[in-house]
């Protein structure tokens, strides 16, 4: 099969097609076509060991200390199963899916096995193979800082800093429909996007100051990284959080202790990828409710095109991938259509 993979850190120019063999589903596995998948801020981070200040050993643990421990990026992606193995009877072969290998990679690949009771759902009839590649990223990041550690109420005040990246614009909508009224912080040029996604008010970070004289929220997200504690403090009620999703080194070692000093709360710390997340995001969609953005569209062929324009740290929503861009009812035995991805 044909993959993209990188063999050390740097920009898109290290990521290089491969032929690599098809991997072989085990008993409890699923081998999945992959339609779409998605150049995510995941892979920039990993592709390019791009880290917070003092962090840069801590990414060569994590994604390997000489080089790349996992060559072939891709975060998330839709599919269509093409072999199960010969322990599973939850998914059979020609089932749409969605799937989050999430920190595992392995989706800018023409297949990939994952353990069928693994971070894997159904894809809703109602959402196109691009869309559903694009959900489990953001949505679950998302999802569960607002809903699992910040416990985010109907009627909250929330500010969302970077509402139109990939966890930002997920974020947005997860908060709306939770009944929060939102503050959206972004360049001007992306203010009609996070207003179709449900923001009440918005702020363009370019010509105007995030943290306003007297205004304060119960909930800061910081979704991009470029809201330091020391700022967004004055923006929080007494007892209310920051919700630290991307941050400085020192507010994720210290934020929590500068914020209890402060009479205030911070959540912080890494999303948890789980089955139970994914599936939620995944009923949130079929719903019509979480409806991730799409800024680009890229071949297969043009993955590096893919990841260049994700290193901008411009991308609206999420940048997808187009692996197989047919897809036959004939492989698809369970989806209806015959799709453009
Ligand atoms: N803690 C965790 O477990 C976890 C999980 C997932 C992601 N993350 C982190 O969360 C961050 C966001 O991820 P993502 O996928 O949403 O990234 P992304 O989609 O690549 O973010 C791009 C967006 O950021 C906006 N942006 C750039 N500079 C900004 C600024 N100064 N103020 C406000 N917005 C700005 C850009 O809008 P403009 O063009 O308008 O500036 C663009 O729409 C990344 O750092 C990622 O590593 C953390």
């Amino acid at each position: 099969m044909l993959a993209y993979s990188y063999s050390q850190y740097g920009s898109a120019d290290v990521v290089s097609r491969i032929e690599v063999p098809t991997p072989i589903a085990k008993p409890d596995e699923v081998l999945i076509r992959v339609v779409a998948t998605t150049v995510s801020a995941g892979d920039w981070r990993a592709r390019s060991l791009t880290m917070p200040k003092g962090l840069g050993l801590l990414g060569r643990l994590v994604f390997g200390i000489t080089g790349p421990r996992k060559p072939i990026l891709g975060t998330e992606f839709s599919g269509i199963i093409d072999k199960v193995g010969s322990e599973v009877s939850t998914f059979q072969a020609g089932d749409a899916v969605i799937g989050f290998p999430g920190a595992s990679f392995g989706a800018h690949a023409e297949f990939i096995t994952m353990p069928a009771d693994g971070k894997l759902t159904k894809k809703p009839d109602t959402v196109s193979f691009a869309e559903a590649a694009a959900i489990p990223f953001g949505g679950t990041t998302a999802y569960d800082f607002l809903v699992n550690k910040a416990k985010l109420k109907s009627g909250d005040r929330v500010l969302i800093n970077g509402a139109s990246g990939s966890v930002g614009s997920a974020s947005v909508q997860i908060a709306k429909h939770l009944g929060a009224k939102v503050t959206a912080v972004c360049s001007g040029k992306n203010t009609d996007l996070v207003q179709k996604l449900g923001a009440d008010r918005v702020i363009d970070y370019r010509t105007e100051s995030i943290v306003e004289d007297g205004v304060q929220y119960d909930m800061v997200i910081d979704a991009v990284g470029t809201l330091p504690w020391s700022q967004a403090q004055h923006a929080i009620r007494p007892g209310g959080k920051m919700v630290l999703i991307a941050g400085k080194t020192s507010d994720m070692f210290f934020g929590g202790l500068k914020a209890t000093i402060k009479g205030k709360k911070m959540v912080g710390g890494v999303a948890t990828e789980s089955r139970e997340i994914v599936e939620a995001v995944v009923d949130l969609a079929a719903q019509g409710i979480l409806r991730p953005v799409i800024d680009r569209r890229y071949a297969f062929d043009d993955m590096r095109a893919a990841h260049a324009h994700v290193d901008t740290g411009r991308k609206m929503g999420n940048v997808v991938v187009a692996v197989m861009p047919k897809v036959s009812t004939e492989i698809a035995m369970n989806t209806k259509d015959l799709v453009n991805v």
